[in-house]
Formats: C-alpha cells, sequence, structure tokens
C-alpha cells in the first residue's frame, strides 16, 4: 500500500500555494515516465523499452509487469492482498495514445499480470472491460494459466483480518470510511496466543494491514520521443473487500485516462473518492483547458475534498494521490495531505535514473 505515512521525505515548500517553480518542467522531446512512489523499476523497464524503440504501451506494461510479479508488494499483482474470502482479485487498464483505444479487467482471479489481459482485451475485442470469471476464461483462451496468487504473507495478514474482527477496532466493510479506520496498535499479546508461529514485525505489519487495509496500486504513464503517449494502472484493490468490489483502476476515465492530443492521468489510493470525481479524466481536461499539470491534480484533489464539503476532519481518513504527465514531457503528482517536512512522493524517469519526486498537496502546512 502507499500508505498515507509510508511515502513521505524530506521538506520543500509544497502546498496548494508554493510558487509554480515547484511544478517539474521538462524538454519537450525528451521521452519521459512516471510512475507511482512504487514504480522506481517500472519506470526503468519502461524508459529503457521507449529508448530501444518499444512502443509507448508495451513499455509502460513492461513496467508494472515488475511490480505486478513482485510477491512483496502487496498490493498489486501476485502477492497482494486478498478480498474477504481469502480470494486475491484484481483490477487493470490500458490505454494506448496513438490508436486512442483502451482496455481493462475487473475482479480477476488467478492471473499474476490483468494488465496484460487488458491489452488483450484492447487489442483483440470490440469491447473495452471484461469481469469476473468473464475475464479469466478469456485470459485462459490466449493460454494463461490459472493460478493461486496468495503468498504465505498475503495469507497472514488475512488470517490476522478475520482475528481482527473479534475486536471493536475491526474493519467492517458494511461500514462508511468515516466510521472505519480508527484502530489503534496492535494488541500483540492477543495476536502471539493466536499466531504463535508468526514474529512480532510481521504481526505488527498484518495488524496494520487489517484494521487500515491499503488501496495498493500502480499507475506509469509514457510519453516518448515523437510525443506518443500511453498509460497503465493496475492493482489488487482495498483489502478484505466485499468479493467482486471493483475500484477506480480499471474505469477508464478514473483510474486512468489518455488522450493523445493533450497527455494522461493516473490515481492510487481509495477508488471510490476517485470514481466519484472521474479524477484521470478531469485531470487530463484540465490541461487540455490549459492547466499546467501540477494545477490540474490539485483541480482533481480539490472535487475529492468537494465531495466532504471541505471538512478536513473527515478527509483526514483519506488516503488518494494523483499523477499528470502532459505530452510535452512536464509532470507532476498530488495527494490530499502533506507538509514543508514530510510529504508524498512520485517516481520519474527522463533518462537517467529513476527517482522519486515530491508530490504537491491540498491540505497541509
Ligand atoms: N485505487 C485502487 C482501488 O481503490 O482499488
Amino acid at each position: 500500500m502507499m500508505n498515507r505515512r509510508e511515502w513521505f521525505l524530506g521538506s520543500a515548500s509544497l502546498a496548494a500555494g508554493a510558487p509554480a517553480a515547484f511544478a517539474n518542467q521538462s524538454s519537450t522531446k525528451k521521452p519521459v515516465v512516471i510512475s507511482s512512489a512504487n514504480g522506481l523499476a517500472a519506470c526503468a523497464k519502461a524508459m529503457e523499452m521507449l529508448r530501444s524503440g518499444a512502443d509507448t504501451l508495451d513499455a509502460v506494461i513492461a513496467g508494472v509487469n515488475i511490480v505486478e510479479l513482485d510477491p512483496n508488494d502487496t498490493s498489486v499483482g501476485y502477492g497482494g492482498l486478498p478480498n474477504e474470502e481469502g480470494v486475491v482479485e484484481l483490477d487493470a487498464s490500458v490505454m494506448h495514445g496513438p490508436s486512442r483505444r483502451c482496455g481493462s479487467v475487473a475482479a480477476i482471479q488467478g492471473i499474476k499480470t490483468p494488465s496484460k489481459i487488458a491489452k488483450l482485451v484492447m487489442e483483440h475485442t470490440s469491447h473495452v472491460m471484461l469481469v469476473g470469471e468473464g475475464a479469466l476464461k478469456f485470459a485462459e483462451a490466449y493460454g494463461y494459466k490459472r493460478e493461486d496468487l496468495i503468498t504465505e504473507k498475503a495469507r497472514t495478514a488475512w488470517l490476522v483480518w478475520k482475528e481482527s474482527l473479534k475486536t471493536e477496532q475491526a474493519f467492517n466493510n458494511w461500514r462508511s470510511m468515516d466510521e472505519n479506520l480508527a484502530a489503534d496498535a496492535a494488541p500483540m499479546n492477543r495476536l502471539k496466543r493466536a499466531f504463535p508461529e508468526i514474529n512480532e514485525e510481521t504481526l505488527a505489519w498484518a495488524w496494520q494491514m487489517a484494521t487500515h487495509p491499503p488501496y495498493g496500486t500502480i499507475n506509469c504513464l509514457a510519453v516518448n520521443e515523437k510525443g506518443e503517449m500511453s498509460g497503465v494502472t493496475t492493482t489488487s484493490g482495498l483489502a478484505w473487500k466485499i468479493a467482486g468490489r471493483v475500484g477506480d483502476s480499471p474505469i477508464i476515465g478514473a483510474g486512468l485516462y489518455v488522450d493523445q492530443d493533450v497527455g494522461g492521468a493516473g490515481s492510487t489510493g481509495v477508488g471510490e473518492e476517485n470514481i466519484r470525481v472521474a479524477g484521470g479524466h478531469t485531470i487530463v481536461e484540465a490541461m487540455r483547458r490549459g492547466m499546467p499539470p501540477r494545477d490540474a491534480v490539485l483541480e482533481a484533489l480539490k472535487r475529492v475534498s468537494r465531495n466532504y464539503n471541505d471538512n478536513k476532519t473527515r478527509l483526514d481518513k483519506l488516503d488518494i494521490e494523483f499523477y499528470a504527465l502532459r505530452k510535452d514531457g512536464e509532470h507532476a503528482a498530488g495527494s490530499l495531505w502533506g507538509s514543508h517536512r514530510s510529504y508524498k512522493v512520485y517516481s520519474v524517469n527522463d533518462g537517467g535514473e529513476s527517482r522519486h519526486e515530491p508530490c504537491v498537496f491540498l491540505y497541509g502546512s
């Protein structure tokens, strides 16, 4: 998960009112890849492929495949945290700028790389989105084998979530976001009794996951030296979700949007809040109207905030980030919360090593 506190770094002036000098000014002809904080390796892989002449969509998919296949990333693909039944269900979408086509899959089980299946939907069908069993059968028709996607680490967290249901601190799918996420530190004695074979560090992590279920996700956007653009978003979605819950990641216009004339945008964090503002589309349309990427991501965040009447106490529970890459290579990312000393980051590669850059933020100090 890109938990709100997990990806914060150092200090800088990044708030909504900070000088525009903090916006990234990239050159117009350089290839650029950006991604969420968990996408450093994805950006490097995508850039390597762009430099060897690969298509922009193939490049970003190859990038996120690294994270989808990584059992240690518990928010995406193989090793992702499961639904309430202990089954990993994945969502993904792709958009290819030059052909103006897109594809997505939602609530697909058994396939480690749902981004590749989203691309198959785009390439081989007249449809945009396949879900559930149909998406899995479609993948199998193209030679993919159904696999068990849950790792021992993810299963431990799921069992700890079940244990947490015996307490008042449990995360409950039938309560609103406002009512959830109030749990305190792990009741270690109780957990050690229930799971004597698991070490304390793992139990503390699993309790955090159980009571503050992550939304995970990786978004990756690229522009090549010809100005061609593509994007992908892929996730295991909300941990412990009701089976069949679909977040924003596979929703074209929410978790991902690319318009070859303008740029691309994506999101990580609480998918329901992004769906309510169609964040990807909102950001691209803001850039079309002339807003720089930095202002465009803040515009989407303001719409999320408006849905809570700008009530910062309620918004304090929300983890949501937006990413924007304009066709000329300028980029930005924004999160709801930050401070000058502690802010979120996103991943960038514009030709050298991948690096983290600071997110702007809507609220903080
Ligand atoms: N942003 C990922 C999800 O909500 O499923």
